[in-house]
C-alpha cells in the first residue's frame, strides 16, 4: 500500500528491484525481540509493556512508532503482535480515504487485535477524527443525517491496539499524538549494529563473506537495515557474476563503485545535494525549494531520505532559513571552504 512517488519508501530505484526489495524485507524480518538487534531502548520498553499487558490480561495502550525510513517499523509492529499473541490487520494512512474506510475495518477486528497503520501522517481529518472515540473508549461513533436533524449512533469496538508509524511525526497533530500511550522514536543505527545486521542477513541467505566485507557493506548502508540488505544481495550478485563463491572485501567495494555509493555511503544525489549548495548558494542557507529543482528531485524524498543521513553524517545542517554545509562537506567534495560562507549560521 506504498505509495512511493509522493512518499519515497526509500532511494527511489525501478519497480523491479523495488519488488525484489519486499521479497527481500519478508525474508529478512526478525519475528522476536531478541533477533532485533539495536534499538535497546525502544525494544526494552515495549518488551515491558508487552508483558505486562500479557499478565493483566489488557489490550496493550496505542503505540506510535517514527523514525527514517527502514529503520525497522513496520518489523516491530509485527514483532509486538507476535509477542502478544494476538492478530494484526495492516492498512496505512494513504489508503484510508473515508470516516467508513476505518469504520469497516475497527468493527472486523476481534478482541485484543492490533491494528497497524503505517504513514499515519498521510490520514485525512475526517478518518483521523474517527479514531479519536475509538482510542479512547472502543467506541466508534456514527452520524446518521445531516444538519440539524443529523443522529450519532455509537457502537462498541472490540477492544484493540493501535500501532501507528510515520516518517513524519511532525505532520501529527497534538490531539492525535496525545491519545497514544507510548511513542517511540527509532534511530539510525550504529557501525556495530549494521554490521550485526548484515552478518545475520548473509547468514539466513546463505551468503559466504568474509569479515571486511561486512563491514564495507554496513558501512555504505546508511545506518539503515533495509539498504544493508538491498546492497548485500547486489554484493553477492556481483560475486556471482564475477565467479566466485565469496563476498571478498574487494568484491564488497567493486560492488558498491559500480552502483554509486562512496565509502560513507553517499549516493550521487547526495554528492548533487552538497555541490549545488556549495556552488550555488555560496555554501548556504539554500532553500529546499531550489535544491529540489536543481536535483530534480521532489522535496519530499530529499526531507526524508537524503538529508537526514547527510545531517548524521555532519555535512549539511538545517537552518530556520534553509540548508547549509559543513566544511566535511567541503572537505568531503574536495572543495576548499569560501571565507564568506554565513559562518554565524554554523
Ligand atoms: N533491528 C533490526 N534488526 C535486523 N533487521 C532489521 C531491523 N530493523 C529492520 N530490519 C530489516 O530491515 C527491513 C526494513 O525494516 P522495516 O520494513 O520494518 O522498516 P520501516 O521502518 O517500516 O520502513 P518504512 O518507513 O519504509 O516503512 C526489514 O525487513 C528487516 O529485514
Ligand atoms: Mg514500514
Amino acid at each position: 500500500m506504498s505509495n512511493s512517488s509522493s512518499s519515497p519508501k526509500n532511494i527511489p530505484r525501478d519497480p523491479s528491484q523495488e519488488a525484489d526489495d519486499q521479497v527481500l524485507d519478508l525474508a529478512l524480518r526478525p519475528s522476536k525481540f531478541e533477533e532485533y538487534i539495536g534499538q535497546e531502548n525502544a525494544k526494552k520498553n515495549l518488551s515491558i509493556l508487552v508483558g505486562a499487558a500479557k499478565k493483566r490480561g489488557e489490550a496493550l495502550d496505542h503505540i506510535l512508532i517514527h523514525g527514517p525510513a527502514g529503520l525497522g517499523k513496520t518489523t516491530l509492529a509485527y514483532i509486538i503482535a507476535k509477542e502478544f499473541g494476538t492478530g494484526i490487520r495492516i492498512t496505512s494512512g494513504a489508503a484510508l480515504e473515508k470516516a467508513g474506510d476505518i469504520g469497516s475495518i475497527l468493527t472486523g477486528l476481534t478482541d485484543g487485535d492490533f491494528l497497524f497503520i503505517d504513514e499515519v501522517h498521510r490520514l485525512n481529518k475526517a478518518v483521523e477524527e474517527t479514531l479519536y472515540p475509538a482510542m479512547e473508549n472502543c467506541s466508534l461513533d456514527i452520524i446518521i443525517g445531516k444538519g440539524n436533524s443529523a443522529k450519532t449512533l455509537q457502537i462498541k469496538l472490540p477492544r484493540f491496539t493501535l500501532i501507528a508509524a510515520t516518517t513524519r511525526i511532525s505532520l501529527l497533530s497534538n490531539p492525535f499524538r496525545s491519545r497514544f500511550g507510548a511513542s517511540y522514536k527509532l534511530d539510525f543505527y550504529d557501525q556495530p549494529e549494521m554490521e550485526k545486521i548484515v552478518a545475520r542477513s548473509a547468514k539466513l541467505l546463505n551468503i559466504p563473506i568474509v569479515p571486511d566485507a561486512i563491514s564495507a557493506v554496513a558501512k555504505a548502508s546508511r545506518f539503515t537495515p533495509r539498504i544493508a540488505n538491498r546492497l548485500l544481495k547486489r554484493a553477492r550478485d556481483y560475486a556471482q557474476f564475477k565467479n566466485t563463491e565469496q563476498v571478498t572485501d574487494k568484491i564488497a567495494v567493486e560492488a558498491l563503485e559500480l552502483l554509486g555509493i562512496d565509502e560513507i555511503g553517499l549516493e550521487n544525489t547526495d554528492r548533487k545535494i552538497m555541490e549545488v549548495i556549495a556552488k550555488n548558494f555560496n555554501g548556504g542557507p539554500a532553500g529546499l525549494k531550489s535544491i529540489a529543482a536543481a536535483v530534480a528531485e521532489e522535496e519530499d524524498t530529499i526531507e526524508d531520505v537524503y538529508e537526514p543521513y547527510l545531517m548524521r553524517l555532519g555535512l549539511l545542517i538545517r537552518t530556520s532559513r534553509g540548508r547549509i554545509i559543513t566544511e566535511s562537506a567541503y572537505k568531503h567534495l574536495g572543495m576548499e571552504k569560501p571565507d564568506n560562507q554565513q559562518a554565524s549560521l554554523l
